[in-house]
């Protein structure tokens, strides 16, 4: 199967390879693009050296699947080009997730809605994701009404850019092309993505639109506060999750457990629970600090983990794919 990975070149296309040939994704011609800079160089791919190619030159060639990782405005203009040819897209970026004609898929929650006439499929953001598939079967037993997460966010999430910032910064230097407009390093940013009419970020409002989309549910109240935090490794999540039904804690952990995607990671006698080290290079959402809000019923705190690149991205995407191949709608 001819696969093209448009954005190969940066940390989501990096890990999307790698992810691929993890999974052994039926690749039989990978076609990786990248920008005019990067047109011509090699990459390797399952012991295969690959040349970058040009947008154009990957439309040509008619991959069954194309995943973009390259911005919003890019995968506006080139995705409904791949779509037309006959191309299954799957976007990492916003640029689809909330027009109500395409679908917004996070596997374990709603890949049966999937049909041979989604030719643009979005990812959702990677904030998102995790959450989502935190509370899935939590939403399902006990529904949850109102959200206020706070989250803590790798620089990873932002692209190379933001990295090299934070290692120069990190080496005493001063960042040459900085990705933020403050000091990451040793520093704490309350701003992802832009801010909106309204005071909050654009990614604070991701999360809010996001999750009402994937849960098919509009009465859900979801409140976020965005921050980027000098980590590499993954995002994590303080929420707070209030429920219509009343719980029981012991019941959540066996749901938890039972939760695709989810591994519970709660033994804080023994100071274990999540952290971005141990969520790094992995697949799982990871969850734990697992308590009730002592200060109103049927109300529970958690803390969740993930790699933003993985779950978050590149995994999220592998997995629409797989899913794709086994319903027969990649030719
Ligand atoms: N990082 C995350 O956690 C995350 C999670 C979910 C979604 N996303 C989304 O994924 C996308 C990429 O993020 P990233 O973190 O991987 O960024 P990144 O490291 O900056 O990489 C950007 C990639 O896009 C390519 N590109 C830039 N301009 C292009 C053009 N005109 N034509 C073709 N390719 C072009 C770059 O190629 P060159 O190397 O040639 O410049 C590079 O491969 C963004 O839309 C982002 O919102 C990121």
């Amino acid at each position: 199967m001819k696969v093209a990975v448009v954005g190969a070149t940066g940390l989501v296309g990096t890990e999307m390879l790698k992810v691929l040939a993890e999974r052994n994704f039926p690749v039989t011609e990978l076609l990786p693009v990248a920008s005019a800079r990067s047109v011509g160089q090699e990459i390797e791919f399952q012991g295969k050296k690959y040349k970058v190619v040009s947008m154009d030159d990957a439309l040509a060639a008619r991959p069954a699947v194309a995943i973009f990782s390259a911005g919003g405005a890019i995968s506006l203009q080139e995705a409904p080009r791949f779509a037309a040819a006959g191309t299954v897209v799957i976007d990492n970026s916003s640029a689809w997730r909330m027009d109500p004609t395409k679908k917004l898929v996070v596997p374990e929650i709603n890949a049966h809605t999937l049909t041979a006439d989604d030719k643009i499929i979005a990812n959702p953001n990677c904030s998102t994701i995790q959450l989502v598939v935190a509370l899935n079967e939590l939403h399902k037993r006990y529904r949850a009404t109102r959200i206020v997460v706070s989250t803590y966010q790798s620089v990873t999430g932002t692209g190379k850019q933001a990295v090299d910032q934070m290692m120069q910064e990190r080496a005493g230097q001063t960042a040459g092309n900085p990705a933020y407009p403050h000091r990451i390093d040793l520093n704490v940013l309350p701003h992802i993505d832009v801010f909106q009419d309204n005071g909050y970020t654009k990614e604070e409002m991701k999360m809010v639109l996001e999750t009402k989309k994937i849960f098919r549910d509009d009465s859900i109240r979801l409140t976020a506060t965005t921050v980027r935090v000098p980590v590499i490794g993954g995002h994590s999540e303080a929420v707070n999750v209030e429920f219509a039904q009343e719980f029981d804690l012991a019941e959540v952990r066996e749901l938890l457990r039972q939760t695709e995607g989810v591994e519970l990671v709660d033994d804080v006698k023994n100071n274990v629970y999540p952290m971005p080290q141990g969520a790094h290079g992995r697949d799982a959402v990871l969850v734990g600090r697992l308590r009730r809000d002592e200060t109103q019923p049927k109300t529970l705190n958690m803390w969740v983990v993930a790699d933003n690149l993985r779950k978050g991205a590149a995994t999220n995407a592998v997995q629409i794919a797989e899913v794709l191949l086994e319903m027969g709608l990649l030719k």
